[in-house]
């Protein structure tokens, strides 16, 4: 099966970034997934542009910033020279999405757009021609930890189907819950990327290094 994952380090041990950016290093092709919240579009307050910008030389992976704050038209500039290589804001955060897109486009940066579980997959149809990514929420934005919500399969399954209909070059990412339960059937829905954040840093290496490998090894029908 192909597939990227992208680990979220917002599950992982603080004191010991630079081995955790290890583990994800060990896996060449994958991602760090970097969640921003700001304690206004969602509770908590994780980390921002200076921690990014720290940790951008201990890893060679590509960093994909999740924005999930509010005015995110001011955190963009910030996150692009703290080293991001894909930046993507919720359609929720702002009234003007084309603007945020040519913003990130003017920084040469990858754009993406998402969307909480509760916002229809129409509010973003007309943007997909336009995105390098779109992050599907398969929780609430806002912690780490949480469950699945099973709807997801047919949401990221209308994306699969317009994304092949009109051909586009659009990576659909699968954010929240996903476990070693779960994760092939977010593959075979159609997601490009699995976020992961507690199975990955909650699970001894060995463990989900074996199973990761064993999924990529495992024959599509
Ligand atoms: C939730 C974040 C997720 C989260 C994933 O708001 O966007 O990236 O950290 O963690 P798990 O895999 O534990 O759901
Ligand atoms: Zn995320």
């Amino acid at each position: 099966m192909n597939f990227i994952i992208a680990p979220s380090i917002l599950s992982a041990d603080f004191c010991k970034l630079s081995e955790e950016l290890k583990k994800i290093g060990k896996f060449p092709d994958s991602w760090v997934h970097l969640d921003i919240m700001d304690g206004s579009f969602v509770p908590v307050i994780t980390f921002g542009s200076p921690l990014v910008k720290s940790i951008r030389k201990h890893s060679s992976n590509i960093f994909d910033v999740h924005l999930m704050v509010n005015s995110p038209e001011k955190q963009i500039p910030l996150f692009a020279s703290a080293g991001a290589d894909y930046i993507t804001f919720h359609i929720e955060s702002t009234n003007s999405p084309l603007n945020l897109i040519n913003e990130i486009k003017n920084t040469n940066l990858k754009t993406g757009v998402s969307l909480r579980p509760s916002t229809p997959v129409s509010l973003i149809e007309n943007l997909l021609p336009d995105l390098d990514l779109l992050l599907i929420m398969s929780v609430e934005p806002g912690a780490s930890g949480q469950t699945f919500v099973e709807s997801t399969f047919d949401r990221i399954k209308f994306i699969k189907a317009i994304k092949e209909r009109k051909h586009l070059n659009l990576l659909i990412s699968v954010d929240g819950g996903i476990n070693e339960q779960i994760a092939e059937d977010v593959i075979e829905a159609g997601a490009d990327i699995l976020v992961m954040g507690s199975y990955f840093f909650g699970t001894p290496f060995e463990e989900v290094e074996n199973f990761i490998n064993g999924l990529r090894n495992k024959n599509t029908p």
